[in-house]
């Protein structure tokens, strides 16, 4: 017997989280009846629906795409824009693994792998997200203090563990940093930017926990090797 959140994630229609607020909602169905109570345990033999559709085990499938900008990564959008799992010709329900915003570029997973999507998303894995970002205006010294020293984001004190400054064009008026967090927050670098009075004029992610875009131009994506599936499950605590 699993637990049933853990059964839908594994079956790659969503992240162990949402198949939580899934339950929660009123939209999981066991057997025909609803269920609402997250520790309801599920055998191989139970019917699972989830928004009405009944739950079948598909082949895992993991990608890592080096994101364009102009292209979404929820998995549906009301404003018709680009979405980023058309960009990679499968069958299988992949979804990204964590958010980057439209304009963000660089380092993507893609999964239909539950599991593998909540180690590498759930805060305690501490898993770096290396990002460069091109600041309009040149930072100064007490602006990157302040973001080491730590910046409040809805309430809570983020902490990179890392900022450099990595190049400054004078004329441009513009300069580089590289950024290393571990949360997934929404907008998180540029918040944090913005927090010390600097706006992110262009923002990529470079690195992903081990995973980077090395070799892939942008809208190019390749599979992960099973050995690098095999390291992230290594993580699991
Ligand atoms: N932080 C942001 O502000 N945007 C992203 O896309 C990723 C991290």
């Amino acid at each position: 017997m699993e637990r049933l959140q853990k059964v839908i994630a594994e079956s790659g229609y969503t992240s162990r989280r949402k198949a939580e607020a899934l339950i929660v909602e009123g939209k999981v169905k066991v057997n025909g009846k609803v269920i609402t109570e997250l520790g309801t345990k599920v055998s191989e033999k139970d019917i699972i629906e989830v928004e009405n559709t009944v739950l079948t085990k598909e082949e895992k499938e993991y990608y890592l795409i080096n994101k364009p900008r102009g292209v979404i990564t929820t998995t549906d959008d009301d404003k018709n824009r680009k979405i980023v799992t058309e960009l990679i010709p499968t069958n299988a329900r992949i979804y990204p693994v964590g958010r980057l915003d439209y304009d963000t570029t660089g380092v993507l997973l893609l999964t239909n792998d539950g599991e593998f999507a909540n180690i590498l998303t759930q805060p305690k894995s501490k898993v770096d997200k290396v990002y460069l970002a091109k600041l309009e205006g040149i930072i100064k010294g007490d602006q990157i203090n302040k973001l080491k020293a730590g910046v409040l984001l809805d309430h809570v004190k983020v902490v990179p563990s890392r900022v450099k400054l990595k190049k400054v064009n004078a004329e441009a008026n513009t300069c580089y940093v590289e950024i290393i967090i571990h949360e997934g927050k929404n907008h998180q670098v540029k918040r944090m930017f913005e927090s010390v009075g600097m706006k992110v004029e262009k923002l990529t992610r470079q690195r992903f926990g081990i995973f980077n875009a090395e070799g892939l131009k942008s809208g190019e994506y390749r599979k992960l090797t099973p050995k690098e599936v095999a390291s992230v499950y290594s993580l699991k605590k």
